[in-house]
């Protein structure tokens, strides 16, 4: 065999040997962790990169108002993890720097501000994002991403596959030679299974009638097509639920049909096809800054905001104006997916009354509008009143 063929052979056989582990993983865990049945539950708090530190301050200072019984009686304890910044992951050339993995792995939950994703030709080396590291590490294999306008009607829940397809391998792919480069995409049946399982489950619970299933899988026929088989497959399990699926061109198209989208409810669907939806749909809510986003695994799970760590607000001074709404968001989630809806509801309400409502504090990102803190005062006081 040609010697670069033979290179790029040897690289395959390693990225296939990794997936077989990783199976081998997936399959020895089953159940998901019982949060009832934890003596204590810790909540990690990690600020990340540019506005992340102080919009997550703002969000953990409501989670912790809202969970203060629980904290006092010894229930739930909150954990703040610094080292997560761009900063250190450049020193040691890591996505996730060790000691930062190991403290991570000390919490149950925990609420992630923006991360920098470096690319080719910034000042960063070109690492692994933090956030597609995490999701891996954590095995975080559900992407939850809600989104909501009920003014035209829209209730759309994502479920979007979050340890496989192309981001799985996207740090691995290989230049053969100069003139090829090669990357892979993987989906497996355990990891598919729990993704559709998790979709339908999400459906049945919430009084759901329908769930579509997301794939290019007339064109990328492996992958694509083991996804689509077997999601049909366990809906079978479902018989109340109606399952269809689209292909991703026309479903980014019917997503602006205003007749057609209100008729979607939950979706499921791979890595990269997530990712470009949920951008799009989070668009009629007022953008990816107003979206919050869930990442569900067996034993851990983390919340997130999904708006970028704009370090140009913070070289200009303004971090402190930015808006912490999609990180408090992330928040909401945390509380409903830790065991307290009513605490979550309870937030729920305050947002909407207080940012399109009453509206009494407005912010706009500089001096002409009101600080992060100054929101997250004004929900605790909010919620305070609901009582
Ligand atoms: C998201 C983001 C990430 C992703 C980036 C920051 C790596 O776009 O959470 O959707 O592509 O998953
Ligand atoms: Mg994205």
């Amino acid at each position: 065999m040609r010697q670069d063929i033979q290179k790029a052979a040897e690289h395959f056989a390693k990225v296939l040997e990794k997936q077989v582990e990783r199976v081998e993983t997936m399959k020895e865990q089953k159940e998901f962790v019982d949060y009832d049945a934890l003596d204590k539950l810790v909540i990690g708090i990690v600020g990340g990169d540019g506005i992340g530190p102080a919009i997550t301050n703002e969000s953990h200072r409501i989670l912790e108002f809202l969970l203060q019984d629980e904290v006092k009686s010894g229930k739930v304890a909150f954990k703040v993890i610094d080292g997560l910044t761009i900063e250190n992951r450049a020193e040691v050339m890591k996505a996730i720097p060790d000691d930062v993995l190991a403290e991570l792995k000390e919490c149950h939950v925990i609420l992630k501000g923006p991360t920098t994703t470096p690319r080719a030709g910034d000042p960063w080396p070109n690492i692994e994002s933090a956030n597609v590291a995490m999701r891996k590490e954590l095995d975080l294999f559900a992407n939850v991403r809600p989104v909501r306008v009920p003014g035209q009607n829209i209730d759309w829940t994502f479920f979007r596959e979050n340890t496989e397809g192309a981001y799985a391998l996207g740090s691995d792919g290989v230049h053969v030679n100069e003139d090829i480069g090669i990357d892979f995409t993987v989906t497996t049946t355990e990891g598919t299974d729990r993704i559709a399982r998790t979709a339908f489950e999400y459906a049945v619970k919430n009084g759901k009638k329908k769930v579509t299933v997301v794939t290019k899988a007339n064109v990328v026929k492996t992958t694509d097509g083991k996804f689509l088989n077997k999601c049909y497959e366990i809906a079978k399990e479902y018989p109340g639920l109606e399952v269809d699926d689209w292909y991703i061109d026309i479903m980014t198209a019917k997503l602006i049909d205003e007749k057609r989208r209100t008729q979607f409810q939950v979706f499921v669907l791979p890595n990269l096809y997530g990712d470009i939806l949920t951008d799009e749909a989070a668009e009629f809510q007022g953008g990816v800054g107003t979206a919050g986003s869930a990442n569900i695994g067996k034993r851990y799970a983390m919340f997130e905001a999904i708006h970028g760590s704009a370090p140009r607000m913070v070289d200009e001074g303004r971090d402190k104006y930015a808006d912490p709404s999609s990180i408090i968001r992330a928040g909401i989630m945390l509380l409903a997916h830790i065991g307290h809806p009513d605490k979550a509801q309870k937030l729920e309400k305050a947002m909407d009354i207080c940012s399109n409502i009453e509206k009494k504090l407005v912010i706009t990102g500089r001096d002409t509008g009101a600080t992060g803190a100054a929101f997250a005062d004004y929900i605790m006081e909010t919620i305070k009143k609901l009582g």
